[in-house]
């Protein structure tokens, strides 16, 4: 079931997109050689509580079997293409770091990611950072009342492609909002004209997952840390965003 939200809604889960936004500039600050993915997510821990809010992963519960997710975002370095747990390991020169935050303020939640590049990342990083977040943002302009979410996927899928590189298919977009993870399903690719119909007052994320080669991964025994099938990079960036009569609005801005 998708939930159409009011207007109160969208402005409650926009100031917690904000924030999850705020949170992203503030840990970008602190990302640099040395510094160990425990220390970002302290971090992020600290200012989410101290802005009155939630870190929606700290506790939250995937499939059966494996344990709830130990930390306040997602930090995913390189080959790690999603839900890196935080932990000792330390940033070097030259890694593609994902962080992914979601907070929840007032009761509403605020879902975005954003890649970084530290140093000097090999030129292929540095492409595959530029086609994913130029392929969210052509995939995000397809959003309008009316149109299908094959369409979002197919201009993600497409931009990317064309430049010899992959969408992760395992993952996708999801809407948010009351809860972390709602109807409908967004997938990153796709065909024109297909896929469940967007309506306005729809909220959902975009937040492709592109691989520099295949698109297959694998999940480790932890049960969260997912990485490339070919040990290759990933890059991913994620919006909140709200549908409205003439497209959408972004919900997860500073
Ligand atoms: N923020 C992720 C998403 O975009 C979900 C992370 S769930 C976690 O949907 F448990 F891994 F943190
Ligand atoms: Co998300
Ligand atoms: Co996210």
């Amino acid at each position: 079931m998708i939930y159409i939200k009011n207007a109160q809604q969208i402005e409650k889960i926009r100031k917690s997109g904000q924030l999850a936004s705020r949170t992203l500039d503030m840990v970008s600050e602190h990302l640099r050689p040395g510094v160990t993915t425990k220390r970002l997510d302290d971090l992020v821990h600290d200012f989410i509580l101290k802005h009155g809010a939630i870190p929606a992963t700290l506790g939250y519960k995937g499939s059966k079997g494996t344990i709830p997710f130990p930390a306040s975002c997602c930090i995913s370095i390189n080959e790690v293409v999603v839900h890196g747990i935080p932990n000792g390991r330390v940033v070097n020169d030259g890694d593609l770091v994902k962080i992914d935050v979601t907070t929840i303020l007032d009761g509403f939640f605020g879902d975005t990611a954003r890649s970084f590049l530290v140093g000097q990342v090999p030129e292929v990083g540095v492409r595959l950072c530029k086609a994913t977040e130029e392929s969210m943002y052509l995939g995000i302009k397809e959003v309008r009342d009316g149109s299908r979410l094959g369409d979002v996927g197919h201009a993600i899928q497409t931009h990317v492609e064309a430049q010899g590189f992959s969408v992760v298919r395992y993952f996708v977009g999801h809407g948010v909002g009351i809860h972390f993870h709602e109807d409908p399903c967004v997938p990153h690719y796709g065909q024109r004209g297909r896929g469940q119909r967007i309506r306005s007052g729809m909220v959902f994320t975009v937040e492709p997952m592109i691989n520099e080669g295949v698109f297959g991964i694998d999940i480790l025994p932890d049960g969260w840390t997912t990485v490339t099938a070919d040990g290759k990079l990933s890059a991913q960036f994620e919006h909140t965003l709200a549908v409205t009569g003439d497209g959408a609005d972004i919900l997860t801005l500073s």
